[in-house]
């Protein structure tokens, strides 16, 4: 298993919200720096639709791996793969050796991680307040998980949730 070092990131409001319209439901961009510094250079796994949305500097020196079913149609670069499988990121990996890797998203890709019991630790930011939005990060998934404070901001705090994984046990925890 070449997997082991998977860290998730997110960000949600009160209820759990993730995304409106295709687009986060906020502007913040004291979060998105708090983004920047975890992600930055480093292997970044998203679903399809996430890919879409994300601003591209986000990926300039790092690796984008991107969940799609139309993977074998689009032609992947040395920085940017397309999968559509566990199987085939697996695969991948050895390439990346060094590199932490983080799945940053959506929705779908939180839940099916979630379910392969692939996500050791999740760091996230929760807003305090209620926005609109139509994307909700599947929050009973991590019931139960420990949770520490990181950083308390007066729109929102982050926090680290460490998961009953098999991964644990490697101890990679993301720094902020
Ligand atoms: N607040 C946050 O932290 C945060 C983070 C990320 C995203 N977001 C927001 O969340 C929304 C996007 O989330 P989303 O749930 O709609 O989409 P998503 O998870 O980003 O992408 C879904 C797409 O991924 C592909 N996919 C999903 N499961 C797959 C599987 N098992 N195998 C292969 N491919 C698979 C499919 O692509 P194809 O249709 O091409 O097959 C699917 O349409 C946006 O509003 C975005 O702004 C928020």
């Amino acid at each position: 298993m070449f997997l082991k070092r998977i860290c998730a990131i997110a960000a949600c409001d009160a209820k759990g919200t993730i995304g409106k319209e295709g687009k986060l439901p906020w502007h913040s961009p004291e979060d998105l720096r708090h983004f920047s510094d975890v992600t930055r250079g480093q292997v970044m796994i998203m679903g399809r639709n996430t890919f879409e949305s994300l601003p591209k500097r986000h990926l300039e020196g790092g690796v984008g791996i991107v969940f799609t079913r139309q993977a074998p149609l689009l032609r992947s670069e040395f920085h940017l793969h397309f999968v559509s499988s566990l199987e085939q990121l697996f695969g991948l990996m050895p390439l990346f050796e060094g590199r932490s890797c983080y799945l940053i998203g959506g929705a779908q890709m939180y839940k099916f991680f979630l379910e392969q019991d692939l996500i050791a630790e999740l760091l996230l930011t929760q807003f305090h307040g209620v926005y609109e939005g139509d994307i909700f990060f599947p929050l009973g998934q991590i019931a139960g998980w420990s949770r520490t404070l990181l950083r308390e901001e007066k729109e929102f705090t982050i926090c680290r949730y460490l998961g009953d994984s098999s991964f644990r046990q490697i101890g990679a925890q993301a720094t902020i």
